[in-house]
């Protein structure tokens, strides 16, 4: 009597806390809707990109690190700046892997402030492989003097953004392991000038309004690898290249993880035999 009186209540509470999940679930779907119909028009989550480099497996691809720095340099370098990189860093293995010489060369493409020299004067040299990446603007304030905003430093910019993912979708990224967004947010934002007549109007950005002109077109940077010159494909490019400088050691990093796994499952197995042994002639 006593026994069923309990195992009554457990159920009952467990049913409470049933009730109680589902009722919060409800509450945080709500608002997360609130919070759309707040702002509007809210901007739609930018769609999910295949990459080479996703999963716990993933790795960049080396060709397309290299056209994603074509395009960082032809078009991006010229609002954006890059400053936690050097010209060397583009020659590290697991990355777009230039080698030495063609290092050498991309830097001396580059005009670098340098000084001062014996009269104090500050001169400007071609760039050498240790020298982080010039800005284009002499400081902030310069860049947004020319668009009423600065462009954001690219360092780390496919890390900084990160898209909000309402319920439930960031339980499964969990599971999915989704740290892709950096890179889909900003094939989202060159892909999302949809609006002909209105240049500053993006689908992606907060707020629809940006203060970049739309800076790709089909067919504006020449690839030598016979891979299509649109705008698809150098948005996707120069966002793999982009997170790669926000993460430069990711291969290093999934690869690390996946021995750092494997070792606890061997050390799981071995633990499991040996806890056996050790109480085998103890009866129980
Ligand atoms: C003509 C100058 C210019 C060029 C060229 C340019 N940008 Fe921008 N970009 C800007 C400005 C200005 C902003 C700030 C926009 C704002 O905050 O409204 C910006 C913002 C952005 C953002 C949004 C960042 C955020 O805050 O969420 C992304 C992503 C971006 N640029 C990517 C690129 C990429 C990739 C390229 C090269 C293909 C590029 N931009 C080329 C000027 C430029």
């Amino acid at each position: 009597m006593v026994l069923r009186k309990t195992s009554g209540r457990i159920g009952l509470t467990l049913g409470a806390l049933a009730l109680g999940g589902i009722a919060f679930g409800g509450f945080s779907i709500n608002l997360a809707k609130a919070a759309t119909a707040q702002s509007g028009q809210a901007e739609p989550i930018p769609p999910r990109q295949h990459w080479s480099f996703a999963g716990p497996f993933g790795k960049f691809d080396r060709a397309q690190l290299q056209r994603g720095y074509k395009v960082y340099h032809d078009v991006c370098s010229n609002c954006h700046s890059m400053k936690l990189l050097s010209f060397r860093d583009l020659a590290a293995p697991g990355g777009p892997d230039f080698s030495e010489a063609q290092v050498k060369a991309l830097a001396a493409t580059y005009k670098v402030k340098d000084g001062p020299n014996d009269a104090g004067q500050m001169y400007e040299r071609p760039g050498r492989p240790a020298d982080t990446f010039p800005s284009p603007f002499a400081n902030k304030e310069a860049a947004a003097a020319a668009f009423g905003t600065a462009p954001p430093d690219m360092s780390d910019l496919a890390k900084a953004r990160s898209i909000p993912r309402p319920f439930p979708l960031f339980i499964f990224d969990a599971f999915t392991q989704y740290q892709e967004e950096g890179p889909d947010y900003i094939v989202g934002i060159l892909n999302g000038y949809t609006h002909p007549n209105d240049p500053n109007w993006n689908e992606y950005f907060p707020g629809h309004k940006i203060a970049m002109p739309n800076p790709l077109s089909d067919g504006a940077v020449v690839y030598t690898d016979g891979s299509p010159q649109t705008v698809k494909q150098y948005s996707k490019d120069v966002a793999a290249f982009l997170f790669w400088a926000a993460e430069p050691k990711l291969d290093a990093r999934k690869e690390l993880g996946f021995r750092v796994m494997l070792f606890l499952i061997v050390f799981a197995v071995l633990m499991y035999f040996t806890k056996k042994k050790v109480w085998s002639n103890i009866p129980h």
